[in-house]
């Protein structure tokens, strides 16, 4: 179906409660719908926007249209959680109802001050004709999580220099200044991060570009967050426009981050090394951190991409959030962990210890549609190592290894229906190492995969029949040692 702009840009609040209804009943019916990740009730999922941890509890918004699998007019929805396994729907979080963001309440992030949590966002407006206008706004939630938008924007105006594609604010505090970066696009098209500080978070005063060695990588950067973690400065950021390169750069756009010493907030210098994308594999995009009361640097993606078609799409709904990943540096890099907390999940279990030797095996309990597999290969001497999982006769999604290349491959060509397939349906990186854990987290319509213990991670939806539910071991010329174990998941509550 073709959506006009006027579907696109209708309200909630004029659907009717039947409609709304039988949007519902639509999307239940959905082969795909997850178990343990925030998706939504209808409609269409983005970036996780406002994540943070206030009054005892997770909060995570996401960008969401209630009304359709397509970009529309963006609402705020507002989920929360005690414990970051379990999150309850909230509602709509922030509408866009008013001048300042009467074409979508754009991604924004949330920081604690005065006892409220602030919400900062970009109100995206248009003219008459649909020439872009942003606005960057506050919104504050109180104890009781009553959200009141402030009635005026707090940065009305584009500096000169960029153009209109300026959006998605990240706020943090540093001494007593707030800062926030904002993704921008140059007026010679290409994108870039700027920095502004404020006393309060309503007074905002421009300090400049973010000073990096990228000047020209990409046309726009979305979705930009700085924070500072084991003593370095780690600038995530999601840019559009680069070419794919050997390995890396395959999907539609990318998200990474660049590690350094801490930005100086004076000179807005950032030294840092190069652009390394955070997830490797085929949907991943605008992720959003913040630290809690443990002290922990918390990542939440998107598990989609823009303008790309979805095989919910005809279901009425589309995509979903990661799960929740600890952050650390090691070695010069980002290292992803799922939360702990994830183990609360885990029902029962069942584990094998084997030798494969050029042969491919299953085993006794080893299958499932909503399962954490954790498997080691060590002494390693097979040429390629690796997992078959959500397959049958004719379906499987594979995750290898191959120890010459020394290199992990994702492939999807037979998971299903296969989205984006003009992107590729494989995804491969370089890890280097004898022996191989995998972690995965395989839910009804989607995979993350944690290689060893965060060293690179590959996030992926899969689109298979409910009844592709084996998982297979192999080893491919020569021999391994396999421990693996299976746990059973529960649907979070
Ligand atoms: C990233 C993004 C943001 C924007 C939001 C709109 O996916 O394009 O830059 O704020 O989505 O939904």
């Amino acid at each position: 179906m073709e959506w006009t702009r006027k579907q696109r840009y209708r309200r909630i609040e004029e659907a009717t409660k039947e409609e709304l209804n039988a949007l519902k009943e639509k999307v239940n019916k959905s082969i795909w719908r997850q178990k343990f990740h925030i998706q939504p009730v209808t409609g269409l999922l983005n970036d996780p926007n406002g994540f943070s941890y206030f009054n005892g509890e997770y909060h995570l918004f996401y960008q969401w249209f209630p009304l359709g699998p397509v970009h529309g007019l963006k609402y705020w929805y507002h989920t929360k959680s005690k414990d970051l396994v379990n999150w309850q729907n909230v509602g709509i979080g922030i509408k866009p109802n008013d001048y300042f963001d009467s074409h979508g309440a754009y991604s924004g992030s949330a920081i604690c001050h005065d006892g409220k949590l602030h919400l900062m966002y970009t109100g995206n407006t248009r003219d008459e004709n649909w020439v872009r206008h942003p606005y960057q706004c506050l919104a504050v939630m109180n104890e009781n999580g009553r959200i009141e938008k402030l009635q005026e924007p707090v940065i009305k105006e584009v500096p000169k220099g960029y153009t209109d594609h300026y959006r998605d604010p990240k706020v943090w505090k540093e001494n007593d200044t707030f800062y926030a970066v904002i993704g921008a696009q140059r007026e010679n098209k290409t994108g870039c991060i700027v920095l502004y500080s404020s006393p309060d978070l309503k007074n905002w005063t421009f300090e400049g570009e973010v000073q990096t060695k990228l000047k020209e990588f990409g046309f726009m950067w979305e979705c930009p967050d700085y924070f500072e973690l084991d003593g370095k400065g780690v600038l995530i950021f999601s840019p559009q426009g680069l070419e794919p390169k050997g390995d890396e750069f395959q999907n539609i756009y990318q998200s990474g981050y660049l590690l350094g010493n801490t930005l100086d907030l004076k000179t807005k210098v950032f030294e840092h090394g190069k652009f390394v994308e955070l997830d490797r594999g085929f949907d991943f995009y605008a992720p959003q951190t913040t630290i809690d009361h443990k002290g922990r640097r918390l990542l939440v993606g998107w598990m989609g991409l823009p303008e790309i078609e979805y095989p919910t799409d005809k279901d009425g709904w589309a995509h979903c959030l990661t799960l929740p990943r600890e952050l650390t540096v090691q070695n010069g890099k980002l290292i992803q962990c799922p939360v702990k907390e994830l183990e609360a999940l885990r029902q029962d279990s069942v584990n094998v210890k084997d030798i494969l030797d050029d042969e491919k095996k299953m085993y006794e309990g080893f299958n499932g549609t909503t399962y954490e597999l954790i498997c080691e290969f060590t002494n390693m001497e097979a040429d390629e190592v690796g997992i078959e999982f959500r397959s049958c006769n004719d379906e499987k999604t594979v995750i290898s290894y191959n120890r010459k290349e020394q290199k992990v491959t994702l492939d999807r060509t037979h998971s299903g229906e296969v989205p984006a397939k003009e992107y590729g349906t494989t995804r491969t990186c370089s890890v280097e190492g004898d022996t191989l854990k995998l972690h995965l987290f395989v839910d009804t319509s989607s995979v993350e995969i944690f290689i060893n213990d965060g060293v690179e991670v590959f996030t992926s939806r899969i689109f298979p029949r409910p009844e592709s539910k084996d998982i297979r071991f192999f080893a491919r010329n020569g021999k391994v040692t396999l421990d693996t174990t299976k746990y059973n998941l529960s649907t979070m509550n």
